[in-house]
């Protein structure tokens, strides 16, 4: 989705404005643009295309401004042009804006404006804003070094939808505004300079000190002061987060790809999730929740909530805290249980997981819930992000910046941290006997070598993939908890390759999809339960007999021999065995991509973070 950068210091801005762009590359984009205060006005500089053309138009090196705005666009109202790229400049010239998110009334704000005198230029939502900023600055007849903000804030009472703002104006030539309404922004404190950026990853190697603004909240900054305002224009204090990523967690390391690197990142982000949460020999240890047996026990349904990945580690964390704990788990798709009006109440605890916490739809899914009286409870990668400041609780990943679309790292994170959480409701709750608790922690801990060791499969996977990169469709298999995992790799092979695949149950192959099944189609199936290995391994000779080329990722010992290729994982405790059956799969669709020659990181029309609806 669209991504924002802003400078303002003592240095040129638009090369630290391009290459903060080039970071927020990953998040998906299709035109990019910059606008720098220079002595004769605002300058723009914009096209459609990749954010490196923008080294190549004419008059870029020209540009001395140290106070600048920038943009990579998301397509969403009207085609990737340099028309609708941002910067957006008002009819006057005065005002240049950026935008990341959707006005939805700005058909009737640009009736408004045209109906004023305005003329538009581009098909988009975003050029009402600085014609809407240009109008109250025009119609405010005090003159006072607040002008500027009360016209940017009189314009934002009129937006109808989501929105983070970065506005510069040759009326303010040594000032810089920004707002956000359910859309991300964070400022950066260096020492005279200040940085505004979509995530905290991109500007990482320039600050650790972060500022991270409310809804509604305004931010004048000049290079060495910010000043932060309530939608009353009322000076707020905020505090200063220190972020403890270090600037090279987001770089490649030396690996080809961010998604390789994050695949083989995974035994330390592991790590790094357990932390000090399984003390030996003590109860679990969740400092910022704190949950009291009586509260736990007036919990009578749970609800977890999410989109894509995030969704897929919901599945398997729903199995762990239904067995441990005794209470009905729930998982649902973020854009439907916002629109279904769920049976929610203050009995209910609705989990909402999002490594970015800036998903649109978990996030209204999370007020939905709210609104409705119940507990809620976001665990989310990125500290401060949307999501942790409207849950009632948090609890973090940490693991790590995840730069490539296709989340892997983030989801092993998820399903541990999940897992570890149906472990403490289970001690606070008194519901599994402790022999269960200690055989869990155990295999909790032992799991990042056994991530180790998974990922010595990648030779092999990478010879599989060899062998299939050029199918069309794949099927993936499996049942119980194997059956979460396949949906995962069908998603993550989806991703990246462009393959069309599909999970399904194994006991559901007889009610349709075996229609599909044709000589040479390829099968993956995982096998990790020692109570179904029969049942799937029944399942995959119907498809061998039909012709398919199989792959089994297992830990268990399988009694066929027909199987084409069988990948071996470490044994594990079967509620955790998705963390470790999943890392084959994330190896297979990578090799598979590179194979096609695709952009591993950067798949077509994908985001990593969906910050619309
Ligand atoms: C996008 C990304 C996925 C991710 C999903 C949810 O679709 O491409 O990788 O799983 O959003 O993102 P979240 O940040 O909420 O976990």
């Amino acid at each position: 989705m669209c991504g924002i950068i802003g400078y303002i210091g003592t240095k040129k801005a638009s090369p630290i404005l391009i290459s903060g762009l080039l970071r927020l590359e990953y998040r998906g984009y299709d035109s990019a643009g910059i606008s720098t205060v220079e002595k004769d006005g605002l300058s723009i500089m914009k096209d459609k295309g990749r954010v490196k053309n923008l080294y190549n138009l004419k008059g870029i090196d020209d540009l001395q401004g140290t106070i600048g705005i920038a943009h990579t666009r998301w397509a969403t109202h009207g085609k990737p042009s340099k028309e609708n790229s941002h910067p957006h400049l008002d009819n006057s010239q005065s005002f240049s804006v950026v935008h990341n998110g959707i006005i939805e009334n700005y058909h009737d704000l640009r009736t408004f404006l045209i109906n004023n005198g305005y003329t538009f230029y581009s098909q988009t939502d975003t050029e009402v804003i600085p014609n809407l900023i240009h109008y109250y600055y025009s119609k405010d007849t005090k003159d006072d070094e607040l002008k500027v903000l009360r016209a940017v804030q009189s314009a934002c009472k009129d937006l109808k939808g989501s929105y983070a703002i970065e506005v510069i104006s040759k009326y303010m030539p040594n000032n810089m505004i920004v707002v956000r309404k359910d859309s991300p922004l964070v400022i950066g404190k260096g020492d005279e300079e200040n940085y505004i950026s979509s995530d905290i990853p991109a500007i990482l190697s320039f600050t650790t000190k972060f500022y991270l603004l409310n809804d509604n909240e305004f931010a004048v900054l000049s290079k060495d002061n910010i000043e932060f305002y309530d939608i009353s224009l009322n000076k707020v204090q905020k505090d200063l987060k220190n972020i403890d990523w270090n600037a090279s967690a987001a770089d490649k390391n030396g690996y080809e790809d961010y998604m390789l690197k994050e695949i083989f990142e995974q035994p330390n982000a592991i790590r790094e999730t357990i932390g000090s949460r399984l003390p030996e020999n003590e109860p679990c240890n969740f400092e910022d929740l704190n949950f009291t047996k009586e509260f736990l026990s007036s919990i009578n349904k749970i609800y977890i909530v999410a989109c894509g990945t995030a969704m897929h580690a919901g599945l398997t964390g729903k199995i762990t805290i239904e067995q441990l704990c005794n209470i009905p788990v729930t998982v649902d798709i973020a854009s439907e249980f916002r629109y279904r009006n769920p049976i929610v109440d203050k009995n209910t605890l609705c989990i909402y997981i999002s490594q970015s916490g800036e998903t649109a739809d978990t996030i209204a899914a999370l007020k939905l819930a709210k609104s409705k009286c119940a507990t809620t409870l976001a665990i989310s990668n990125v500290i401060g992000s949307s999501i942790t400041r409207e849950a009632d609780y948090t609890i973090y990943t940490h693991a790590g910046p995840e730069i490539a679309v296709a989340s892997t790292k983030a989801y092993t994170s998820q399903v541990i941290l999940l897992n570890i959480l149906a472990v403490y409701f289970a001690e606070v709750l008194q519901s599994t006997s402790s022999e269960n608790i200690k055989n869990m922690k155990k295999s909790i801990l032992e799991l990042p070598y056994k991530i180790e060791d998974a990922l010595k499969t990648s030779d092999a996977i990478k010879n599989f993939a060899n062998k299939i990169y050029n199918e069309k469709d794949v099927f993936f298999l499996g049942r119980g908890i194997d059956y979460n995992t396949a949906l995962e790799g069908s998603l993550k092979l989806k991703e990246i390759s462009y393959i069309h695949s599909e999970a399904y149950a194994a006991g559901e192959l007889k009610h349709g999809p075996i229609a599909l099944v044709e000589n040479g189609i390829t099968v993956i199936s995982i096998i990790t339960d020692k109570n179904l290995v029969e049942k799937t391994i029944s399942n995959i000779q119907e498809v061998i007999t039909r012709g398919a080329k199989t792959l089994v990722v297992t830990n268990q010992a399988l009694p066929s021999n027909n199987i084409d290729v069988v990948i071996d994982v470490p044994d594990t405790c079967v509620y955790l065995s998705p963390i470790v059956s999943i890392v084959p799969l994330q190896l297979l669709s990578y090799y598979i991509s590179k194979e096609k020659g695709l952009d591993v990181d950067k798949p077509r029309n994908l985001a990593k973070s969906v910050t619309v609806e």
